[in-house]
This record gives C-alpha cells, structure tokens and sequence, in this order.
C-alpha cells in the first residue's frame, strides 16, 4: 500500500478537498483507498456519512480514525493486511510526533497551496520541514506543492506572480481549480460516483459537464502522483 499524504502547516490551506478528490479519482479507476482520518474535526467520518445517504459513496474504501500514533499504526496495519492500493492520510496542522511519523512513512507529499503570499510561506515552511525531517532520517518521499483553489478566469497581478513563483518549486503540474464542484463534495460525496448519479438525472445535466470538468482535472493530478510514485 502506497501512502500518499496531505499536509500544511496553514490550516484552510485545501488538505481535506485535494484528499477527498484525489480519493474519488483513484477510485474511479478501481483502487481500494484506505482514508486515514488524522483530523480530530473528523471531516472524512462526516464526509463517508454524507455520501452514503447519498448514494455516492465506492464501498472499496473505508476511513480508519487515526487522530493519535498508536491508533495510526493499528490503521496502517490494518488496511495493509486489507489490500488496500493507497492510504490517503489527511494530517492535521503543524508539526507533532503523529505528523513525523506519517510524513516519515509516506510515499508522496502534497502541500496544498492557495496563491497568496501568506500561503505561500507557509508552503515553503512546509516544504522545508518536511525535507529537513525526511534527510535527518535519511528517507525520501516525493513531495510536491500542489496549487490549490486558483481562479478560472483572469488572475490578479499578485495571483500571477504567485503562480509563477510556484513554478519554480516541485510542483504537481495540474493545479487543482476554485469549483463549486470541489467545493460541494464534503456535502454530497465522492465525485465521480455523484456525475454518475447527475447523469442518470435529467434535473441535475446541467451541472453534469462542470463537475466532469472537476474530475478531468483530478484524474491529471492522481496521475501525475501515480507516475511519481511508480518512477
Ligand atoms: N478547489 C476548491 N474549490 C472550491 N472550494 C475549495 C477548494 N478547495 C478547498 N475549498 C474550500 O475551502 C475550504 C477549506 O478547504 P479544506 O477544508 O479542504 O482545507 P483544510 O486544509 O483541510 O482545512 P483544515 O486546516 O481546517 O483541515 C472548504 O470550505 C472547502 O470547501
Ligand atoms: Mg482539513
């Protein structure tokens, strides 16, 4: 089982929303995804509620709660002996000795990364506190910025040059978009299981082609992180 890990120090940053989309994706393509619920907010428990009285949730993937060290690694046993394909882990802010340990057990790290200036130093924290943790231990982990909420249309000044200052940085290519696609998942759940829903449905068609707009966009970042992972 690959661990595939979410992390920022600023909270708000995107964590949950690029896990839960990066959950949807890889299980569109058959993947049993393990969710390790790290958040004592338990978003992703919520979440798993939600989608089933919706009917949009894939019954190939379960949430482990994991708010502290000893219940993490029970999880990680656990959905490892399960068959899992990927564990997402949805960290909760700052550093901590659960942090270290997840970020010391990952394959790959994203640092979600909205383009303003403040989110874009606490990117760089992040970033930096994860490589120093990783080379004092003498791991590695693909670890990349993934840009995160960017505007649709035209970019302020400022959004420009935060775009282009990421560029610079590891960086997953496809950013991920404000969509009230992504936005509406923690409501109404998994995504692609909801555009086959919407399909189904003549009143919802015409939400149809955005939310598979969303899903587009997610499939180039599982696979993006995918290729990292198998290269
Ligand atoms: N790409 C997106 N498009 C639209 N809305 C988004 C997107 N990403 C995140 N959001 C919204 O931004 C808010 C914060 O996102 P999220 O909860 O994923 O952040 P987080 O880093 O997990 O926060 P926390 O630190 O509280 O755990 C949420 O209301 C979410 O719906
Ligand atoms: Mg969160």
């Amino acid at each position: 089982m690959k661990l595939i890990t979410c992390y920022s120090f600023k909270g708000g940053a995107g964590k949950t929303t690029a896990l839960m989309g990066l959950c949807a994706s890889l299980s569109s393509k058959q993947k049993k995804i393990a969710l390790f619920e790290s958040d004592q907010n338990r978003p992703l428990t919520r979440w798993k509620q939600k989608a089933l009285r919706n009917d949009a949730w894939d019954r190939q993937c379960e949430v482990f709660v994991a708010d502290e060290l000893p219940a993490m690694v029970d999880a990680y046993g656990q959905a490892d002996l399960g068959g899992f394909d990927y564990g997402l882990v949805d960290a909760h802010g700052g550093p901590s000795d659960l942090n270290n340990s997840i970020i010391g057990s990952s394959d790959c790290l994203l640092v979600p990364a909205m383009l303003s200036p403040l989110d874009i130093d606490e990117a760089l924290a992040t970033c930096r506190y994860i490589i120093e943790l990783l080379m004092a231990e003498g791991l590695e982990a693909h670890t990349a910025i993934l840009r995160q909420r960017v505007p649709i249309g035209r970019l302020t000044a400022s959004q420009r040059a935060a775009y282009e200052m990421l560029d610079l940085l590891p960086l997953c290519e496809t950013p991920m978009h404000e969509r009230d696609a992504f936005a509406a998942m923690k409501e109404r759940g998994m995504l692609h299981m909801t555009v086959a829903n919407m399909a189904n449905d003549p009143a919802t068609r015409l939400m149809l082609h955005h939310s598979q707009r969303a899903l587009d966009e997610l499939a180039m970042i599982s696979a993006f992180i995918e290729k990292a992972l198998q290269g």
